[in-house]
């Protein structure tokens, strides 16, 4: 189901693009916003996103470049990883809680109309990333979870299918026969490797010609958690945030961790303070460790996970920063690359 944000309340959008640039304009001819002060950008569509997302990206700035709004064409980069059965980490495919159901979470911000939506534990929907900005887009809600979303998509028309695939539960039933020695469940050989749990996501963050932002953070959460747990994807300000003036700013990585700090609003709020993208992602990260407590620690003080942040800023300006090395994708609207991102401990 793919949806415009053409709809009546969305004619909003161009009386906000109109208001911004009433504001005040240095010598460049730029908007200021206080109290980061922004030059003129150079006119292009960028779109910048986690590793899996190089396919997305992509997708995103074509379709911007035919016009399309940012936030729809964030939606369909990130339906390409959700509807993907070989991506363990998003929407179809992506690894159940501990009772083998894949729960989805997903949550967006339209930085025209400055509009946010989202949903967590969904079950049975392919693509969260749609039913986010339904939310977004049709209520004057925010945030819907559980049966309640799962009912508010069908009466979308988003038909109720079994998420896993016969990978996704193979890895599932895997996990939970080498869980332990003290649950119900026979182990696995001992010579036989563990399973790793993931946490996979995509976060894209997308800004067109007129400088219009959006942000979208879609997964199926942590690997075999409790069910009902919610990381940091669906919470607006944590997984992502977007702010029309300033920028967007998202993450993937373990949720509990970046919900500590509401991420996604931090990195904007230093970039509003003047930093660049990939500054921005580092501080909100040294704040992430400042806040990590003694058990997610290792003895040198490092976290015992990954997590990543990956911004946009009002110039098109683009970075991300991990705590452990890693990537990510951005289309800058000339081609579509993998970069490393900076990263807070190099090993
Ligand atoms: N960042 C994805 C999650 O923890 O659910």
């Amino acid at each position: 189901m793919s949806e415009s944000l053409s709809r009546r309340t969305f004619l909003g959008a161009a009386a906000a693009a109109a208001a911004t640039t009433a504001l005040p304009a240095d010598a460049l001819g730029a908007a200021i916003e206080a109290p980061g002060v922004f030059r003129r950008r150079a006119a292009r569509f960028t779109a910048i996103s986690s590793a899996n997302g190089i396919r997305g990206v992509q997708r995103a700035v074509e379709l911007m470049q035919k016009g399309s709004d940012t936030l729809d064409a964030g939606v369909e980069g990130v339906k390409i990883q959700e509807l993907d059965p070989n991506d363990n980490s998003v929407g179809y495919g992506g690894l159940p809680n501990e009772e083998g159901v894949v729960q989805l979470d997903a949550s967006c911000m339209h930085g025209p109309t400055k509009r946010a939506g989202a949903v967590a534990a969904l079950e049975g929907i392919k693509t969260p990333s749609e039913v986010a900005r339904l939310v977004l887009k049709y209520t004057n809600h925010i945030l819907l979870v559980g049966l309640g979303a799962k009912r508010f998509a069908m009466s979308y028309g988003f038909k109720d299918e079994d998420l896993l695939t016969p990978q996704s539960r193979e890895i599932w039933l895997r996990w939970r026969a080498n869980r332990g020695h003290e649950d119900d469940w026979v182990d696995v050989l001992d010579t036989e490797q563990m399973v790793v749990r993931p946490t996979g996501t995509i976060n894209l963050n997308t800004i067109n010609d007129k400088g219009e932002i959006s942000s979208i953070t879609t997964t199926s959460g942590l690997a075999f958690k409790i069910p009902g747990r919610a990381g940091d994807s669906p919470i607006v300000g944590a997984g992502q945030y977007t702010d029309n003036a300033i920028g967007a700013a998202g993450s993937t990585g373990l949720g509990e961790a970046n919900i500590m700090v509401c991420g996604g609003f931090l990195t904007v709020e230093h970039m509003r303070q003047g930093m660049r993208p990939t500054d921005a992602c580092l501080a909100t990260l040294k704040r992430v460790v400042a806040l990590t407590p003694p058990r997610l620690l290792d003895p040198q003080g490092k976290p015992k996970f990954q997590l990543t942040f990956y911004a946009i800023n009002k110039l098109g300006e683009y970075g991300s920063a991990a705590i452990y090395a890693g990537t990510y994708a951005v289309h800058d609207g000339t081609e579509a690359k993998i970069r490393d991102s900076a990263v807070l401990f190099p090993k």
